[in-house]
């Protein structure tokens, strides 16, 4: 079985910023330093506040190092569903949103001199299959009369013929990791700063935010802006039943046929994405897709999968990079960006970016910013955690509840026998579920598979040799530490040795 390696974080250095020591006061503290936290942070900064990010690992390391990184208003397809379950309305502030997101990347990186392999490029959404053209049809229709640069283009110079597909003009793709860690220069200094390996362990609501960090120093703020990934505190506002998470893979591939010049999605479910990327081996070609809900236990097919659509459609020479990440989606599809919960105006939140957080990452920092600044911004009613949902929606709730209340209930890892280096197996004992890992050097890892979020059965995911909470996303090592919440706690290792 091959490494699992993403490009972002091979081609980029690891940052070395320091962790909270002692207790500190801020007007804005921002949790979470992927994307989405240092965007924020970045404008919030320039508004003269004295903000701190705080950091659980090494910034822009989590999802954000995992991504393809187009940055586009082009979220598949989105604006019929969102014109007729939302109206003309909202469905346009999320379009506006979008466009002025790619405006505001673009200018900031020409403004610092930023250089992160930005290029503009086409974005298309394509098929091969008749089924999806009249779907991609009136895609364009709605996304052009919402003033979107969108048209059809039955030639989207892909090396293998299409039956639909829509372009929109003035996308863009970059090197994310490039571009976040300038962000991440910018913030220190001036009353700012960022900090790493400093994971959020407990936040106090009240006219003062206190957040407490692990081994004990606190950060007092005005405000507080959850941008965590999963937010690492609810404060009533439900989001643990309101998402769920997706898993989704990228290959980076050395090709010996012609690459595409544009970033391509497809309609067809499960969708592939391809983009290119400059390095200085020449062009990787990008492939991604395969998206599955987390915490299924059979993660390695969904590579060979991409790998078999990849030496269908190209002439594969190798694949020296192979990565996956998640990503949580609202029942609506819209991502929450706004107040946590009614009434709390000074506690605030971005999440449910649904795979397109490059553009929602810059959406959140423009929203946050204004809400904080002025009270209001063009934008909120749309994305707002508060907002009503359609019945369609609702419905999915609903459905998502059922799912998780099941795993809640049953779990779903049968008893396994012990299984050779490298690999997992389950054992019950006495009603309790226990995980057993033995890694290469024969070691056996034992943890109890009982999640600490909220008590879902976690699963072996055997690509990344991580234990994965399928009810709201959760990670842990063999030994139960945290990867990503929304858990606080290590998986349990005290394990009554009796029942062992
Ligand atoms: C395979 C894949 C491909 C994608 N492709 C695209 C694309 O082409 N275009 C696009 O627009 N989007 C894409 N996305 C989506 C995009 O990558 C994400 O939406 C975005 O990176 C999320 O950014 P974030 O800052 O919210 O999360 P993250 O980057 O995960 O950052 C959250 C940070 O919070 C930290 N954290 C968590 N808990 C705590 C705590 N308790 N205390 C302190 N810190 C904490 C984490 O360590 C992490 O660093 C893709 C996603 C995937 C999975
Ligand atoms: S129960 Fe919520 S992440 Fe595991």
């Amino acid at each position: 079985m091959e490494n699992t390696q993403s490009y972002w974080l091979a081609s980029t250095p690891e940052t070395d910023y320091p962790g909270l020591a002692s207790d500190i006061t801020v007007d804005v503290a921002v949790l979470g330093g992927g994307l989405a936290g240092l965007s924020i942070a970045w404008l919030l900064k320039q508004e003269g506040l004295r903000v701190a990010v705080v950091e659980a690992n090494r910034i822009c390391q989590g999802v954000s190092g995992h991504t393809t990184a187009k940055i586009t208003s082009q979220h598949d397809l989105v604006y019929a569903e969102l014109d007729q379950v939302f109206g003309r309305e909202r469905a346009r502030q999320y379009a506006d949103a979008n466009e002025a997101a790619l405006k505001l990347i673009g200018e900031t990186i020409k403004t610092q001199g930023i250089d992160c392999d930005y290029e503009e490029k086409a974005a298309y959404v394509f098929t091969e299959q008749d089924q999806y053209v009249a779907q991609i049809e009136k895609e364009g229709r709605i996304a052009a009369e919402l003033g979107l640069p969108a048209q059809a283009d039955p030639e989207p110079g892909l090396p293998f013929p299409v039956k639909a597909a829509l372009r929109f003009d003035k996308q863009a793709q970059f090197h994310p990791r490039k571009y976040a860690l300038a962000l991440a220069r910018t913030i220190p200094g001036a009353g700012c700063a960022l900090y790493e390996q400093s994971p959020v362990v407990g936040l106090e609501e009240g006219k003062i935010i206190t957040i407490t960090t692990k081994g004990g120093p606190t950060i007092r703020a005005d405000v507080g802006v959850l941008a965590t990934h999963f937010p690492c505190h609810d404060g009533g506002g439900l989001y643990f039943s309101r998402m769920y998470a997706e898993r989704s893979y990228v290959l980076g591939v050395r090709a010996e046929s012609p690459l595409p010049a544009g970033m391509y999605i497809s309609a067809e479910q499960p969708g592939r994405s391809l983009r290119t990327q400059g390095t200085p081996e020449g062009d990787l070609l990008l492939v991604g897709g395969e998206h599955h809900r987390t915490g299924t236990g059979k993660e390695w097919p969904h590579y060979q999968k991409l790998e078999d659509y990849a030496r269908d459609h190209f002439k594969v020479a190798h694949i020296p990079y192979r990565w996956s990440a998640q990503d949580y989606t609202s029942a609506d599809k819209i991502p929450y960006i706004g107040y946590l919960k009614k009434g709390k105006d000074n506690l605030f939140v971005a999440t449910g970016f649904r795979k397109w957080g490059m553009t929602t990452s810059a959406v959140a920092a423009m929203l946050i910013r204004d809400l904080i600044v002025w009270g209001s911004n063009p934008w909120q009613d749309v994305y707002s955690p508060q907002r009503g949902m359609g019945l369609k929606a609702a419905g999915k709730t609903a459905g998502m509840n059922v799912e998780v209340a099941a795993e809640l209930i049953t779990g779903k890892l049968a008893k396994a026998g012990p299984s050779k280096s490298g690999e997992a197996w389950v054992e019950s004992r006495r009603g309790k579920k226990i995980g057993y890992y033995r890694d290469p050097q024969g070691e056996i890892h034992r943890v109890d598979l009982t999640c600490t979020h909220l008590g879902c059965e976690v699963a072996w995911n055997s690509a990344e040799k991580t234990w994965d909470c399928p009810c709201h996303g959760s990670r842990f090592t063999p030994d139960g530490e945290i990867i990503s919440g929304p858990a606080l706690k290590p998986l349990g290792r005290d394990i009554d040795p009796d029942i062992v």
